[in-house]
Parts: C-alpha cells; sequence; structure tokens
C-alpha cells in the first residue's frame, strides 16, 4: 500500500505506513487477537500509561480527566469489548480495531457511523518516548476519552460526515487542518486556564508542559477560517494552538455548511504554521507549578 495514499493527518505521517494490512475486513477492521500482546508490551503499557497520568494531571481539560482514570488502562493493553460496552452506554461511540492509517474516505466513513478506528499495535521500547504514526497508547489513551463526552462525541461524528461531504482536494486540506489543530492539538480554555484536549499532545511526554506553558508557541483564538488556512508541522511541537471556549463552541462554529468557506478561501494563501495576524487573539501560556 502506498504510503502517497495516506493524508498523514488521522494519525501521524505519511512515510512508509506500518502494520498488517493483510488480513482485514474491507472498511479495514482486524480482530484484535489479545494474546499477541507480550508479558513485555504489557509492562510497557503500563509505563506508557504511568507517565502521563502523572504529566496530564491539572494539564488536560477536565472532560478527559474525568473518564481517563476509569477505563482500566492501568492494568494493561485495554480490550476492545470491555472499552466498548461502557462506551457505547456513554455515548453510542464503539471503537474498532484497525491495523494503522485509513485512506481518508474509510475514515470519514467510521466517523460519520459513530466509531473510532483504534490501532491495534503498541509501539516498540526503543519508540517509548517519541513515536511518528500513532499506536494503540497515541489511539486509547489520546483519543477515547473524550468520545465518552456527547458534545464532543458529536462533533466527531459531524467530522466524519463533513469529511464524506467534502470532495475535491482543497476541502480535504482544510478538513485535515481542522481535525490537526482540534481533535488532535487543541487547547480550551477553564477557568483554571489553559487546558488541553487534543490527543496528540495528551498522548506525548514532551507536549504536554509545553504546549500550555512553553512561551515558545503561539496559542490563538480559535476561528473556522483562520485554522483551515493555516499549515502544521508533523514531526515537531507545534508552533501554534487554537483555543476553543468550550466543546459547545467547536460543535457550533463547525455545524454550518462549509460549502461557502472552501469557495471562499480557495483562491487565498495558506498561513505558515508560526504565523501571527493583526487580529488574532493571543493567550498567555500558564505558569508551570511542576
Ligand atoms: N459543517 C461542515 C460541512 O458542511 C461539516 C463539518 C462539521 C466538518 C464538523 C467538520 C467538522 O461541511
Ligand atoms: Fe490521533
Amino acid at each position: 500500500m502506498p504510503a502517497a495514499d495516506f493524508p498523514g493527518t488521522y494519525g501521524a505521517s505519511a512515510h512508509n505506513v506500518r502494520g498488517d494490512y493483510r488480513d482485514m475486513r474491507p472498511d479495514y477492521t482486524v480482530v484484535q487477537d489479545y494474546g499477541t500482546y507480550a508479558e513485555d508490551d504489557q509492562d510497557r503499557w503500563r509505563r506508557l500509561y504511568a507517565r502521563q497520568m502523572r504529566l496530564v494531571a491539572e494539564r488536560a481539560c477536565p472532560e478527559f480527566l474525568k473518564v481517563v482514570g476509569t477505563l482500566g488502562y492501568e492494568s494493561g493493553v485495554p480490550r476492545f469489548d470491555e472499552v466498548n460496552g461502557r462506551l457505547g452506554r456513554a455515548t453510542g461511540w464503539q471503537v474498532v480495531a484497525v491495523p494503522g492509517l485509513l485512506p481518508e474516505q474509510t475514515f470519514f466513513g467510521h466517523l460519520a457511523e459513530r466509531r473510532f478506528p483504534v490501532t491495534v499495535w503498541l509501539r516498540d521500547e526503543s519508540e517509548f518516548d517519541y513515536i511518528v504514526e500513532p499506536d494503540i497508547f497515541h489511539d486509547f489513551f489520546g483519543h477515547v476519552p473524550l468520545l465518552f463526552d456527547p458534545v464532543f462525541a458529536d462533533y466527531m461524528q459531524a467530522y466524519g460526515r463533513g469529511g464524506l461531504k467534502a470532495d475535491g482536494l482543497h476541502a480535504l486540506e482544510y478538513l485535515a487542518r481542522l481535525y490537526w489543530y482540534t481533535v488532535e492539538f487543541g487547547l480550551v480554555r477553564t477557568g483554571a486556564g489553559l487546558r488541553i484536549y487534543g490527543a496528540g499532545i495528551l498522548s506525548s511526554p514532551g507536549e504536554v508542559a509545553y504546549a500550555i506553558s512553553s512561551p515558545a508557541p503561539h496559542r490563538i483564538g480559535f476561528g473556522i477560517e483562520r485554522v483551515m488556512r493555516t499549515r502544521y508541522k508533523i514531526d515537531t511541537f507545534q508552533q501554534t494552538y487554537f483555543v476553543i471556549e468550550d466543546f459547545g463552541q467547536l460543535f457550533r462554529e463547525t455545524a454550518p455548511d462549509f460549502t461557502p468557506v472552501y469557495a471562499a478561501i480557495a483562491g487565498q494563501e495558506s498561513f505558515p504554521a508560526d504565523t501571527v495576524l493583526p487580529q488574532d487573539k493571543l493567550f498567555a501560556p500558564v505558569e508551570d507549578s511542576r
């Protein structure tokens, strides 16, 4: 499967695609064969989880923190069936096991049906601190807890439907940026200051503190066109994060038909990832107590 088929967005990068795509169903789903996780995988999962839980406490958004510790993740690699029982009762979402990155339309189709594709394999020990593509830890730890939030859950489904509807290369590029700057790298303003809801940050050991406390990146108030026109980096910490007020804002501002938005920005140039515009609303970093 050529890497060029993949957008490098619904996960991470467009280098050689990893994963075993031989035994999948037509919708790219596979069966989780729990016996394939060796004891050292289980141990690595538990260490990844313990480290990340310490980092996200007081930095992740409350909707995430409310759920992440209740899923049994401390005991080892999660079982899809077990998580699905609880997730289905909460929001009607399900997780489905996949070999790795998916073609865009396949990915959109799953989201539109309230199915979140979760990579079935766990990173190697050599990737303990950094991994380029999504693995089972990134997906279960970073993405799944927020699927328990009703408003965020509806946003994810709307995104999938929007992807199916959008045709033409330009729209897909804009939609990919929206996903990147919200689902993967979004920040949210709370009464206690900036917090993280993006899965790419939440599952990263280095970026959690950086995203809300480093003076280096820009933190800019969310706007649809602003986000859609902004390029992003896939192999370094982000130079810009976009800040929402709450998930309600995200849902409402993405609800209108994007067709005129795509048309309006089609002729305009894109902004480099580190751009600040005069009309941007900038947020200060939060002090890091630890
Ligand atoms: N409202 C968008 C459209 O008309 C669909 C969408 C919703 C896309 C939410 C992304 C996120 O295309
Ligand atoms: Fe992801």
